[in-house]
């Protein structure tokens, strides 16, 4: 098969462990930025699990975006959206592009809503393409995929403050993956971060705990339509609970921001006592991962609780925040 141009799409921050996973696929080329060369299955990119999309790229020698309709490039679009189509279940389309509701593009839509029988839906339509000035011309990018890859097939429920997948993923990956890890979420939510880690491969434990029953039926609900076993549940209070002794090897929490979810005052009690519960649980050459963004709050009780070391730190882009990871040793 002759390798084709894709492009992926990250969230700010994550760049690193997006350029990693797939420098792990076998048959990715001249990966340079965003862009890389392939010529394999793209039901493999399909699986990238530190992106949000993935989009094929064709190229257009035209000036600008009109004369894509013009009779020879009409047909070269057209069978190139049929090419991505084929390749999965889409029933409509919609542009991403300067000008997207200009003539032109109302025209552009009309013309292949009728070549290809998708249906054009400028909000929602399912097959994303971006038309982007490109090297020599023009650039029309597809989005392999009806939703992004970030929305998760086992999230059947969702829950306010939920962590975006790739972020989570990213959170793992940053802490480092071990089989025989202990590993625990405490204030899980939904369960993001633990089915996310049962889906990178095996581990020795792995326990999620939360104070609200509500959160708890949530990650149930996703754990069951994940339908990845181990994954341990229970309903605890992190700042009152007898935490056990050295008990996990890699601790990860996406703490509340106070916003969404918890209060900015409730936090300045939540922070130190998390801490100090942690700083018993972990094993001696244990690790934990932090997403917070409240910075400032974290970094003072980090420093007052003087038992954590900071290894790294890494700014992410989160629903319009720019929270912190923090790798943290002992
Ligand atoms: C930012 S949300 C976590 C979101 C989760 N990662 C997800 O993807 O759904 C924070 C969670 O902390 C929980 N929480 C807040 N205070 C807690 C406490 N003292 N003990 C246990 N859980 C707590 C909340 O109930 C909420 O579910």
């Amino acid at each position: 098969m002759k390798p084709r141009l894709y492009e992926i799409e990250v969230l700010g921050g994550l760049e690193e462990f997006a350029l990693q996973e797939l420098q792990g696929v076998k048959g990715v080329k001249g990966l340079d930025g965003p862009r890389f060369l392939y010529a394999g299955d793209t039901r493999t990119l399909k699986r990238l699990k530190s992106v949000v999309a993935v989009y094929v790229v064709e190229s257009f020698f035209v000036p600008r975006p009109k004369a894509l309709l013009g009779h020879q490039h009409l047909l070269h679009l057209v069978a190139f959206v049929r090419d991505v189509t084929s390749q999965d279940s889409f029933s409509s389309f919609r542009f991403s592009a300067a000008g997207r509701d200009s003539a032109v593009f109302e025209r552009l839509a009309l013309e292949l809503e009728s070549a290809t029988g998708l249906k054009h839906l400028p909000e929602e339509g399912e097959l994303l393409l971006r038309v982007v000035p490109g090297d020599e011309g023009w650039d029309v990018l597809a989005r392999i995929t009806p939703k992004p890859l970030s929305a998760r097939a086992w999230r059947v429920c969702n829950m306010s403050g939920g962590l975006n997948a790739t972020v989570a993923h990213a959170m793992l990956r940053f802490g480092g993956i071990r089989e025989n890890d202990r590993v625990f979420n405490p204030m899980c939510g939904s369960g993001t971060l633990l089915i996310e880690r049962s889906l990178i491969g095996p581990v020795e434990t792995l326990v999620g705990v939360d104070k609200d029953p509500d959160a708890l039926t949530c990650a149930r609900e996703n754990v069951a339509a994940s339908k990845r076993g181990g994954i341990e549940l229970h309903q605890v209070d992190i700042t009152t609970a007898d935490m056990p002794t050295r008990a996990f090897d890699l601790i990860v929490a996406d703490l509340p921001w106070g916003d969404a979810i918890g209060s900015h005052d409730d936090n300045a009690i939540l922070y130190p006592a998390f801490l100090k519960a942690m700083g018993r649980a972990v094993s001696k050459r244990g690790r934990m991962v932090v997403l917070t963004h409240e910075v400032r709050l974290f970094q003072e009780v980090l420093e007052e609780d003087g038992r954590w070391k900071l290894l790294s730190e890494v700014k992410v882009y989160h629903g319009g925040h720019y929270p912190r990871m923090y790798l943290l040793g002992r």
